[in-house]
């Protein structure tokens, strides 16, 4: 495992499992598989309806000496109707309570819309109070980032945003470096979309050094020093994905996987009202 060191200087493990859209029944399963064949960080978050099951794996894994607490780095993050202050204090309360955990060690706003001040605030106050080890936001933008790295007390120690081939966000991993706050990568394959996985352009990178698409992909945001998480609910996927650390890419194959940028997201943008209104459900 590779490490980033976090501007709190808590080290942060640099590929980690994602539980994002794994059905509550399958979450225990795929996490303890996860944990058993060496991730140690795991992220999940309120809104994916399987924090209780990420907790059960955690206290498994715990109780019959696969890992010790201390050993894990465990994610979860806030959503936008939690956003008020004492709503925050209270939700994160709740969460430690659903995933039996004393602390957890990475806590984010999921979301750039909403009360994002007033949970901050409540998000200090559990970091200072040992409930949390660090804070950060996701799909915070360039521009956003700086705003509120100024106007916070604590800077973020993470910005979790999408990250792939096909959205390779250079600006923002600059932006986000020279805040200090660790850039981490959600659905770093695209969760397949424009047919990824079958790319000529990595396929054959990837048989340079007998890995897979998947494997090239995931090593290319690590030599970048983005965190990534990758999420599958297939055993023999989660070992391919954790086998990234016995090999670098080429600075002609970086470049080459550069050349793929098509620059926008393969989801949605974060900034077009329609996806805001439908996310927020806030409409007029
Ligand atoms: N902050 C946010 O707003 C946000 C948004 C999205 C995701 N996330 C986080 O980021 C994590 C990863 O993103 P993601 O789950 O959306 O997408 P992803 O990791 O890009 O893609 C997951 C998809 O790829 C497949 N897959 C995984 N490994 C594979 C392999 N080696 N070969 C072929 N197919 C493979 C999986 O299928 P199987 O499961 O069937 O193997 C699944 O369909 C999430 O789980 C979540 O923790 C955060």
């Amino acid at each position: 495992m590779e490490y980033s060191i976090l501007n709190n200087n808590v080290k942060m493990p640099k590929l980690g499992f994602g539980v994002y859209q794994i059905p509550e029944s399958e979450t225990k399963e795929a996490v303890l598989h996860a944990i058993k064949i060496g991730y140690r960080l795991i992220d999940t978050a309120g809104a994916y309806k399987n924090e209780a099951e990420v907790g059960e794996a955690v206290k498994e894994a715990i109780n019959t000496g696969i890992v010790k607490r201390e050993d894990l780095f465990i994610t979860t993050k806030l959503w936008i109707n939690e956003y008020k202050e004492q709503n925050a204090e209270s939700a994160i309360n709740g969460r430690l309570q659903k995933m039996q955990l004393d602390y957890l060690d990475l806590l984010l706003l999921h979301q750039p819309y909403g009360d994002i001040y007033g949970a901050w605030r409540a998000m200090e106050s559990a970091l200072n109070a040992g409930k949390v080890r660090s804070l950060g936001v996701s799909n915070f933008d360039a521009g956003k980032i700086v705003e509120f790295a100024k106007l916070v007390e604590i800077t973020p120690q993470v910005n979790q945003l999408e990250f792939n081939p096909w959205n390779q966000r250079e600006k923002d991993e600059e932006w986000n470096k020279k805040y200090s706050v660790q850039p981490e990568a959600w659905a770093p394959f695209a969760e397949g979309r424009l047919n990824l996985f079958h790319n000529k352009i990595l396929q054959e990178i990837g048989k340079k050094y007998n890995k897979t698409v998947g494997q090239v992909v995931l090593r290319w945001l690590i030599q970048r020093d983005i965190v990534v998480l990758a999420k599958s609910v297939h055993e023999e996927r989660i070992r391919e994905n954790f086998d990234v650390f016995d090999f670098n890419l080429s600075e002609e194959d970086m470049d080459l996987i550069k050349g793929l940028d098509k620059k926008e997201s393969a989801f949605f943008d974060h900034n077009d009202p329609i996806f805001v209104e439908r996310l927020t459900g806030w409409s007029i």
